[in-house]
């Protein structure tokens, strides 16, 4: 038999490499918009397809897990909890990042974001280079995450490094590492940090009223959540709240530096700045892929879909659909509809944290355009991606920063 050459493109959707295959997609796009990878998985490439899908949520299971793996149902992060025990999770997920406490984060992560340039902006005058990421970007998330959640926002750096561990590392794919089994056993110093946080609340007569004190008194069908499925969702909550948004800061920032005229439209314009943030999420897509698993025999869309077979959802091709962006690989900021991509996917799953990213996004970029002339990226800078299969981001942005 000939080989199909669409199976022929040097691409894999695990792939972490650094070169992410928007050529291929647009190719599929055009060609076989619901394909086969070589290893015999689906991949949706358009944003109506993957939209579509992402609400069959009992057809399309949300894993990560190789096939095999069994994860105790106290144990499953978020996205894998079956409804309708999601839908109850996700209530109180919500009323983490719901917007009147949005509204309380704002000042804090503008002051933080201040210190920060501040910071930068003296070493760079000092003849240093930033290394935006680690130094600029890195602290927003973290800290703005542990202060809603309860969390001393001075440990981000310990946050940082833990969720990066999780997340480049075997558990989530493997629900063991190399240290242990489950959470706990892989990533012991960021389970019992998060331990820590429930037991010092249970023990308070009076605790902070935090998420994490609300959490604790949360019932759900009459019951309260055990310890072990407070900490998963408390550790998931602080690493989703961190990874993707590092991301989008890092990107914006990236955008900035190497868009021509962009800062300064920016700072004439700043009725536009939500619309780079949107522009940046679409086009330089954090998410890059979702995977699923077909919990049930079914017929997608013409294509018969087998049970226990793998599903990439591809975000980052959906968001470059031509059947929806006119130019789809430019950044524009006067897209009609700016808000229509799919980088926070979509149906039940669909991201409780779009808000929070967006306000983190746009006050980088409002204090970014009000303190500095330019981003200097080191010479001979070149763009490498996190070691991540899902996820788009600069791995570094070494820079020197020019105040105005
Ligand atoms: C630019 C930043 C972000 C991007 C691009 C992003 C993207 C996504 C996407 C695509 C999903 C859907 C996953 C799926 O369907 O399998 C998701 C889910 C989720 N995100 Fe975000 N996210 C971001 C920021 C955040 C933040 C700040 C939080 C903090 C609260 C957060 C918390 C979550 C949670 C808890 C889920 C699971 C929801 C569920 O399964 O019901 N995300 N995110």
């Amino acid at each position: 038999m000939a080989t199909d050459p669409l199976l022929d493109f040097d691409w894999d959707p695990m792939d972490t490499g650094t070169r992410i295959p928007f050529d291929v997609y647009a190719r599929l796009r055009r060609e076989r918009p619901i394909s086969k990878t070589k290893d015999g998985s689906w991949f949706l490439a358009r944003q109506d397809d993957l939209i579509a899908a992402a609400k069959e949520v009992e057809v399309f299971r949300a894993s990560m897990r190789e096939p095999g793996v069994v994860v105790p149902p106290e144990e499953m992060l978020i996205s894998e909890i079956p409804e309708p025990r999601h839908g109850q999770v996700r209530k109180i997920v919500n009323s983490a990042v719901a917007a009147h406490r949005l509204g309380r984060v704002e000042d804090f992560t503008r002051d933080l974001t201040h210190e920060l340039f501040d910071r930068a902006i003296a070493k760079s005058r000092g003849g240093e280079f930033v290394e935006l990421v680690q130094e600029v970007v890195m602290p927003v998330p973290t800290s703005v995450i542990a202060v809603l959640l309860g969390a001393a926002p001075e440990d981000h750096a310990l946050w940082g490094k833990w969720s990066d561990e999780v997340v480049q590392g075997d558990y989530p794919r493997f629900n063991r590492g190399e240290r242990g089994e489950g959470l706990a056993g892989a990533h012991p110093e960021f389970t019992a940090y998060v331990d820590a946080m429930i037991a010092e609340r249970k023990a308070n007569p009076d605790p902070p009223p935090d998420f994490t004190t609300r959490l604790l008194r949360t019932e759900i069908d009459g019951h309260r959540l055990s310890d072990v499925e407070l900490r998963t969702l408390l550790v998931f909550l602080l690493i989703s709240g961190n990874e993707t948004t590092r991301h989008l800061i890092s990107n914006l920032l990236h955008r900035l530096a190497t868009t021509e005229g962009l800062m300064r439209t920016l700072r004439e314009r700043p009725d536009l700045i939500p619309n780079a943030v949107e522009e940046s999420l679409r086009l330089d897509s954090v998410v890059i892929n979702l995977v699923r698993t077909v919990c049930t025999d079914t017929v997608f869309r013409g294509h018969a879909m087998r049970e226990g077979e793998r599903v990439f959802f591809g975000v980052a091709s959906a968001n470059r659909d031509e059947a929806l962006y006119a130019s789809p690989d430019e950044f524009r900021l006067d897209r009609p509809k700016p808000k229509g991509h799919a980088a926070f996917g979509g149906g039940p799953h669909v991201c409780p944290g779009a808000s929070l990213a967006r306000l983190e996004g746009r006050i980088v970029l409002e204090v970014a355009v009000e303190r500095l002339a330019e981003i200097a990226l080191e010479p001979g800078f070149r763009w490498e991606k996190v070691p991540v299969f899902w996820a788009n981001g600069p791995a570094r942005l070494p820079a020197t920063l020019v105040a105005r």
